[in-house]
């Protein structure tokens, strides 16, 4: 097969439950060129050199239009009523470059302390045990609906600050911005008519929120981005009167939004893809059960084994010479991350699932200047998930096994995931 071909089938629904046969067959040539000029990377090492290489860009992203592979239409939203040279200036940190990038990232890094996010532990450990309380009298559950859904977007909005009575209307809107993601949902227009509405409205809210935080600062995520970081931690870069620096209300809108929908949709197939695959081996799950301790080692294995974030997209800004190719300027790029963590001549035995494997240094979190702001958080979340769900749950089973798949490549995971056992401890 081509790798055109390989690249349309890993891009195909009907080969969302297994797509790792297909990138093993792509990595025969690690950079490949697509017949609409896109480059598909798929080995470890060159996947690792192009995240930390300044040729490619995050932000003169392809046009969405022409390729349909892109999956970022929510950055339409953002952009669609501005000006094509304001647009770059307005999006969220994930699709800008240095210098912009580099200085809204380190306001949000130093908003979401370590402290903070520790701190997010004990919340998390409560809502997990609230929401597992609810199984009781059940014999069946959909983990996705039951369980990971809501259970990132609850944490994220404890971090931003977003009030108790405003979540359930925050999770909706979640619900609906991770539709902007899918890639096959572009052409629809009536989705797309009801993510704009769903923007304004956000937005419409962040915006009020942002007030009430510079009036009556509180100690949350957004309140410090509202109200600038501290002098003496600042980079320099623009400091206001005070000597604080701060993000203007467009930015920190787009930077809300971006942590509501980058930390939702991965983290609840982090914590899906866990339980299916420690179900599909229940020596794993048993372990687990018994020495809470290894699931750090577990979670770096997943994100290995089953990363939610499959691909990311560039483009090239320069020509660049690689594995025996050049990658022309203005070329779309693929990153595929999963298929790096699958790649023999860097993890040994790939295909198998081995949390005991050394130097797990794989990209489920990307890597580079983009790399995921919200892992240690990720880490927390599905850490604390997993280690309930294995204590509590008695005797659970897969009830349907593949499991139906959302139809995104982009970010792959199950839209269900049903599971009897035999109650709650
Ligand atoms: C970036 C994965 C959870 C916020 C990224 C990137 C990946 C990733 C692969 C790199 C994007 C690129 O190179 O273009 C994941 C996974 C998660 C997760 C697998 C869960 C299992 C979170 C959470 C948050 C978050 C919980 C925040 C609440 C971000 C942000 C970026 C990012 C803001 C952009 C960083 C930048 O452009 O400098 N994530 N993420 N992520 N992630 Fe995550």
């Amino acid at each position: 097969m081509s790798c055109t071909t390989l690249f349309e089938q890993v891009l195909d629904p009907d080969n969302r439950a297994n797509p790792y046969p297909l990138f093993a067959q792509l990595r025969r040539q690690p950079v490949c060129r697509q017949e609409d000029g896109t480059y598909v990377v798929s080995t470890h090492a060159e996947i690792a050199r192009l995240v930390s290489d300044p040729r490619i860009s995050s932000e003169d992203l392809p046009d969405p239009q022409k390729f349909r592979w892109t999956g970022h239409p929510i950055t339409d939203l953002f952009v669609r009523p501005i000006r094509a040279e304001i647009r770059r200036r307005h999006q969220p940190f994930i699709f800008r470059d240095p210098p912009d990038h580099d200085r809204l990232r380190g306001l949000v890094m130093r908003a979401f302390s370590p402290e903070r996010v520790r701190r997010m532990r004990e919340e998390t450990a409560d809502l997990t045990n609230e929401l597992i309380g609810k199984f009781a009298g059940k014999a069946q559950i959909d983990l996705v609906d039951d369980f990971s859904y809501p259970l990132p977007v609850t944490v994220i909005c404890k971090l931003l600050g977003v009030p108790p009575e405003d979540e359930p209307q925050f999770q909706g809107w979640a619900t609906q911005l991770a539709t902007a993601l899918e890639p096959n949902q572009r052409a629809d227009e009536e989705t797309q008519a009801k993510n704009e509405q769903c923007f304004t409205e956000i937005s419409d809210f962040l915006r009020d929120l942002i007030a009430k935080k510079r009036k009556e600062p509180q100690d949350d995520i957004l309140t410090d981005l509202a109200n600038g970081t501290k002098p003496g931690n600042a980079s320099g870069d623009d400091p206001d009167e005070d000597g604080a620096e701060t993000m203007n209300d467009f930015d920190l809108i787009a930077t809300a939004v971006l942590l509501l929908v980058a930390g939702h949709e991965t983290t609840v197939n982090l914590i899906t893809n866990s339980v299916l695959t420690l179900l599909r081996r229940p020596e794993h799950w048993e372990r687990l059960r018994d020495d809470p301790g290894i699931a750090p080692r577990l979670i770096e294995e997943m994100l290995r084994y089953e990363p939610p974030v499959q691909y990311r997209t560039r483009l090239a800004v320069a020509d660049i010479p690689i594995a025996g190719v050049t990658i022309p300027k203005d070329a779309p790029v693929v990153l595929l991350l999963a298929s790096g963590n699958r790649d023999p001549a860097r993890f040994a035995d790939p295909d198998r699932f081995d949390p005991d494997r050394p130097d797990n240094r794989h990209l489920g979190f990307g890597g580079g200047l983009h790399y995921c702001v919200g892992a240690p958080l990720a880490r927390i979340e599905a850490e604390v998930a997993l280690v309930s769900l294995a204590r509590r749950l008695k005797n659970p089973r897969l009830v349907e096994d593949p499991p139906p798949y959302r139809p995104g490549a982009s970010l792959r995971g199950p839209r269900h995931l049903c599971l009897a056992f035999d109650g709650i401890a």
